[in-house]
């Protein structure tokens, strides 16, 4: 970033440079005036050599017009982009809460405040998704927060496709290594899961505030995220229910196949942990133990043959119609939804009730036959 506050005090396109607010790898994002209009805006400037590969500008305007057709509350509108000199530059939307690297670094994020990240974040990246775009790069520093600490995504895709092209020959590091799901270390092709990984991390994250796998030596690193399983989550913070680490490992699953289908049915399971969690904090009712076990089994080891069968809610939603157990009011969860009723109980309680009255039988008719011997 050896340019970037040079550029302040320049007007680049019609954008007044006024303060630098963040950068990265790909470059540097200022605090902008837009001339005429009198808005502020983020102006991202990249560090990159417009002479070096007209192939390079091609694809960023590509890349460019592909994020400003997305339209999501989740996702930083994409404003403008264009080229002036030697500069490629990305106009948006000016957020100005910081990042969510920033949230994980103060530590002891609320759990409601856990789940509406991941829900907002979720709801973006479904939204990507369903149109093919992955994100590749999803990490705290590309999630960023207004003053309502509403997050935001950026850097969509843009980062790691053009890192396959010039970016990587200078030196920049392509996708973050606390992050890349064990197929982008192996060099495959992202997916859905790639990113589902990826907020599995971030989840972790502000959950624990510490990462699943941190380890300074990257073939170490690479090594943890291929082969070892994360340590649970209760480790860091005991209180937090036996669920977070059940949905961890199916975030975070080597197989990307046994991963969540999507960001969206994450945190739908995150929601459902967290509507539980202070339901029943100190008894334990027989809803929130069935519960537990459930999503236990669910996440043995064993991986069952189809991703769907672990968490996904009953296929027919509410299909199955023996629900008939004692329904707990407060156990509507997608989570909770497949608890089979335990008609066991009551059967037990018939055979003790035989087993006594043939006791009792026996012992009468013993009476009656010492009583008729001692009469003779
Ligand atoms: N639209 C924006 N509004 C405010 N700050 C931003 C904006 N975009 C980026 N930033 C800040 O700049 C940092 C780097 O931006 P990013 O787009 O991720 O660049 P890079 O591709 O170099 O990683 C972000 O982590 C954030 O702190
Ligand atoms: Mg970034």
């Amino acid at each position: 970033m050896s340019y970037s506050t040079t550029l302040i005090g320049r007007t680049i396109g019609k954008y007044e440079i006024l303060a630098v607010v963040g950068g990265g790898g790909m470059g540097t994002v200022y605090r902008a005036r837009q001339v005429g209009m009198g808005r502020e805006v983020a102006v991202k400037v990249l560090n990159v050599e417009l002479s070096e590969s007209d192939q390079f500008v091609r694809r960023f305007q590509r890349e460019a017009e592909a994020l400003a057709a997305l339209e999501h509350p989740h996702i930083i509108p994409v404003i403008d982009f264009g080229q002036e000199s030697d500069f490629l530059y990305l106009v948006m939307a000016l957020k100005t809460g910081g990042n969510l690297s920033h949230v994980i670094r103060e530590g002891n994020v609320p759990l409601e405040d856990v789940g509406r990240y991941i829900e907002q974040i979720a709801s973006a990246l479904d939204y990507a998704h369903l149109r093919g775009i992955i994100h590749r790069d999803l990490k705290p520093a590309n999630i960023l927060l207004d003053e309502d600490r509403n997050t935001f995504l950026t850097d969509f895709g843009i980062a790691r496709r053009l890192g396959e092209t010039k970016l990587t020959a200078q030196g920049t590091v392509v996708g973050s290594p606390t992050y890349m799901a064990p197929e982008s270390w192996r060099g495959e092709d992202p997916s859905a899961e790639t990113d589902v990984y990826s907020l599995g991390i971030i989840l972790y994250q502000l959950l624990t505030g510490r990462a699943p796998f941190e380890e300074t030596k990257t073939a170490r690193l690479m090594n943890m995220h291929l082969f070892e399983a994360p340590p649970s989550v209760r480790t860091a913070r005991p209180e937090l229910d036996e669920r977070f680490d059940a949905i961890l490992s199916l975030a975070l699953a080597k197989d990307r196949a046994q991963r969540f289908h999507s960001a969206g049915e994450m945190a739908k399971a995150v929601r459902a942990a967290l509507k539980n969690r202070p339901i029943a904090p100190a008894a334990a009712p027989p809803p929130a133990e069935s519960d537990k076990t459930l999503i236990l089994q669910r996440t043995q080891p064993t991986p069952p043959p189809d991703r769907d069968a672990r968490l996904r809610p009953p296929t027919p939603p509410q299909a199955p119609p023996p629900a008939a157990s004692p329904p707990p009011p407060a156990a509507p969860t997608p989570l909770l939804a497949e608890d089979e009723p335990e008609p066991a109980k009551p059967r037990l309680d018939n055979t003790r009730l035989l087993i006594i009255g043939m006791g009792a039988v026996i012992i009468l008719l013993l009476v009656l036959i010492v009583i008729l011997l001692l009469s003779r």
